[in-house]
């Protein structure tokens, strides 16, 4: 049975442009934006009235059915996308983390656990080491997997780091892939001395993890991973951009024309890492994740930065562990795992932080959570977008309504929520994923079963006779000023 809705009345809001109009849905597929449609009576109405109608956010960064070797996060791929969809976000990008190190393999496995999605999802692939296998792996991943982006890990000594000279390998390989690299910038060797050194001192407690790993190590890893992609000249992807140092490097690097996306998360713009010091090892541990939450300052100047447009998108790193795991590290901060949750917040927190506090636009808000996504992944104009011919991914936010989070009310497994009893204004009152309703009136309708593999196809680096999906991204990428043409083809294009 073919499913039909009519959304009615609304403010439908794209990233660029906002009208009142109605929305047309024939199953999964949007098929008309047009005012006052005329639709027969087998098809459902909603009234959107006094309401922005948007496109679903898209989380670019998430970990469900993350296994840490010694425990696995809490929220698989059932239950984060349901507090996902309950939170206004229809699709999320995961990572792929290959534990014995086959690309292959790890993909194949994560396929598995995405059996029982009932959201759209797709995946960037981690590379934790280098030889002959992982380089041919990573091609076949583009060309075959429906993957197009790569992320290093310059942090996590003895686990998943990778130094200088494989991380200068796989950008190349990304580049003559035509896929994008991400990195995890902190210093993971400084890191790893700063941990040493505060067990030595006998702070062992949650707030020896912020104290180990100060900004400065993020700002080096973040400088350095730039220099590294501009050597080679291939586009950067710096994933939770948590502090000013290395917003500023991003920053500064964009203005010099170089192609470089940083990506802050809900975490990082809406709490500050006060709460590492509270006596409670319980209420501590929860805000432990890396980088850390940093110092009250850095959250107002990275939501500036996203508001100028330094910044380009926001994700959650939605990587959930309940106190029971958390307590591993009760003597050594060392061995808690790292990760909070976000992945049902952000759509709130961003509209409250960002559009009710008056620093953007309501299309820089569908920008920023879910339009610019699609675009630097490459799947703009099916996602990110209210379009006929779009994927059928809408949300009805009231702007005159509120929300409220609570461990008690979310719909993640979780038993704690590092932004418990935060409330504000601005309320997603509707979620329809796929074409379905899935979220309305305070009520999850999901199924097991019903998302989407969304396979992302790899960019061809072209400097000259751009093709059309090329432009797009480079348009998505290109800093604020130009680089001369002379000078956009670099020495290092004839080297790699
Ligand atoms: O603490 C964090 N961020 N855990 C998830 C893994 C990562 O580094 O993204
Ligand atoms: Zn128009
Ligand atoms: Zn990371
Ligand atoms: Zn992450």
């Amino acid at each position: 049975p073919s499913s039909k809705l009519l959304i009615k009345g609304g403010t439908v809001v794209n990233a660029h442009h906002q009208q009142i109009a109605d929305v047309y849905v024939e199953d999964s597929i949007i098929v008309a934006v047009n005012s006052n449609i005329r639709v027969g009576d087998d098809v459902t109405i909603i009234d959107a009235a006094g309401k922005y109608v948007m496109p679903g956010g898209i989380d670019p960064h998430s970990h469900l059915d993350f296994d840490v070797v010694f425990t696995t996060t809490v929220d698989d791929f059932f239950s984060g996308q349901a507090a996902a969809l309950a939170g206004g976000t229809t699709m999320h990008i995961d990572f792929v983390i290959p534990l014995n190190g086959s690309l292959t393999a790890g993909f194949e496995d994560y396929q598995k656990k995405a059996k029982k999605s009932c959201m759209d999802y797709g995946f960037h692939m981690v590379i934790t080491k280098w030889d002959e296998t992982v380089s041919r792996e990573m091609e076949l991943i583009v060309k075959e997997k429906g993957i197009n982006s790569f992320k290093f890990f310059m942090a996590y000594k003895e686990a998943l780091m990778i130094n200088d000279e494989l991380l200068l390998e796989g950008f190349k390989k990304c580049k003559s892939l035509g896929a994008l690299a991400m990195v995890h910038a902190e210093n993971g060797d400084a890191v790893y001395e700063g941990q040493k050194k505060m067990i030595e001192l006998g702070i062992t407690g949650p707030e020896g993890h912020a104290l180990s790993r100060p900004a400065v190590l993020e700002g080096e890893a973040t400088a350095r991973a730039i220099r590294l992609a501009d050597f080679v000249n291939t586009p950067l992807y710096v994933v939770h951009v948590m502090s000013i140092e290395a917003m500023e490097e991003i920053a500064k690097a964009r203005k010099s024309g170089q192609r470089v996306i940083g990506e802050p998360i809900a975490s990082g713009l809406a709490l500050d890492e006060s709460w590492l010091w509270h006596p409670d090892f319980e209420t501590a541990a929860k805000y432990v994740m890396s980088p850390p939450i940093r110092k009250r300052g850095h959250d107002k100047a990275l939501q500036a930065a996203l508001s100028t447009g330094i910044l380009q998108l926001v994700g959650t790193d939605h990587c959930a562990f309940n106190s029971t795991q958390k307590a591993r590290g009760i003597d050594d901060f060392r061995k808690i795992p790292n990760g909070v949750n976000g992945i049902e917040e952000r759509m709130h927190l961003v509209w409250d932080t960002m559009v009710e506090s008056g620093q953007i636009s309501v299309t820089d808000y569908v920008r920023l959570t879910s339009t610019e996504c699609a675009r630097i992944f490459n799947i703009y104009p099916r996602k990110g977008a209210i379009l006929p011919g779009s994927d059928a991914d809408i949300i009805i936010l009231n702007p005159n309504s509120s929300f409220e989070i609570s461990a008690k009310s979310h719909h993640s497994r979780l038993d704690t929520n590092v932004y418990e009893g935060r409330r504000g204004k601005g309320k997603i009152e509707v979620t329809i994923a796929g074409g379905r309703v899935v979220w309305e009136n305070n009520e999850l309708k999901v199924a097991r079963g019903t998302g989407r593999y969304i396979k992302m196809a790899p960019f061809s680096y072209v400097f000259d006779g751009l093709e059309k999906k090329d432009a797009i991204y480079l348009n998505s990428l290109e800093a604020p000023v130009n680089r001369s043409k002379n000078n956009s083809s670099k020495i290092s294009d004839f080297l790699f």
